[in-house]
């Protein structure tokens, strides 16, 4: 364990480390005006035994970043191993001693603002951690509503990548949800089917059949979907369907839950007011809930290989 400290968040801007306070991007930055970033949500989970912090599926979160950038014509000076390091370095320089959100993003830093050609623009990375405990405030199962707003469409802006701009979609739906009183909204595709949650994939249990919209239903290729996947095919020997799933099946469902970096493995209790199965956590959620939770914190060696750790350096140098 690491002597008593106090942590202090550092960000990396451009090629330096810094307190996150100092890290700060001028008015004109046209990320800033039109989104043109491609970013990730990572956790950083706490191990209290070991004081250690696990990175969940370090590797993949860049790889998906790096998918958007691409997209965006920006073109970073960091490997994938490069970009590992630099957050392990910017967890191991702030000290944290508690589950941490980190936020890498590639984008384009440049500062000109009436400029709506991507390959004119130059481009900018950073990343930072934040303290981060439990995003959606409920131990037990939350209450969805059906977003008014679809999703958006792979003709439109692709949302298989996390690119910032197209967040504007989740954000509409999710205030919407809660000003209503939801604890999160469910959106469909513009085919009508169901597609994902603002900020999570979403499984919807029938019996012994686990089901998953497509990654081609416009939804993004999460990273917990597929670790929920793996677990269920290979630890709990269920059969996961992936195809397009009819609104009306949410209201058959035995269990419905979410999935997201953020949002763990979220249990559904009801859907426009009408309840999932009991509402409350159903088994299958719970299976899952607990092979997973131990496997992010680095407490299960049969997976110790989907974490990255990062211990405090105990000196912070800017
Ligand atoms: C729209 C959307 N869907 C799904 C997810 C879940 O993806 P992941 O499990 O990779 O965090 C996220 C996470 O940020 C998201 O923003």
């Amino acid at each position: 364990m690491p002597d008593k400290h106090t942590s202090s968040p550092i960000a990396f801007l451009d090629g330096s480390y810094m307190p996150l306070g100092d890290a700060r991007v001028g008015i004109m930055t046209h990320a800033l005006h039109y989104g043109t970033g491609a970013f990730e949500g990572i956790r950083g989970n706490w191990n209290e035994d070991e004081g250690k912090t696990y990175i969940f599926k370090l590797r993949e979160h860049y790889e998906r970043m790096l998918r958007g950038a691409k997209l965006l014509f920006i073109d970073i000076p960091y490997s994938i191993d490069e970009l590992c390091e630099i957050t392990v370095e910017v967890i191991q320089r702030s000290g944290f001693t508690e589950d941490v959100y980190i936020r890498p993003m590639a984008y384009k830093g440049e500062e000109k603002v009436a400029n709506l050609n991507l390959r004119a623009l130059g481009d900018s990375f950073f990343c930072l951690a934040v303290p981060f405990g439990q995003y959606i405030d409920s131990d037990g199962a939350i209450s969805c509503c059906i977003a008014s707003y679809r999703r958006i469409d792979d003709t439109m802006v692709p949302p298989r990548f996390k690119l910032a701009g197209l967040y504007l979609n989740s954000i509409l739906a999710k205030t919407d949800a809660l000003a209503s009183g939801f604890d999160e909204a469910i959106m469909l595709n513009q085919d009508g089917h169901v597609c994902e949650g603002t900020g999570e994939n979403i499984f919807v249990v029938h019996g012994d059949k686990i089901v998953t919209p497509t990654l081609e239903s416009n939804v993004l290729p999460g990273i917990t979907r597929q670790t929920v996947i793996d677990l269920a095919i290979n630890e709990l020997g269920f059969e996961v369907q992936e195809r397009p799933i009819d609104r009306s099946e949410l209201i058959d469902a035995d269990e419905v839950f979410l999935t997201g970096t953020a949002a763990h493995i979220q249990a559904v209790g009801s859907i426009d007011h009408r309840l999932v199965g009991s509402g409350s956590v159903g088994h299958l959620t719970k299976n899952l809930q607990d092979l997973y939770f131990p496997i992010v914190r680095g407490q299960n060696p049969k997976y110790l290989h989907y974490c990255t750790p990062a211990s405090y350096l105990g000196v912070k140098r800017t």
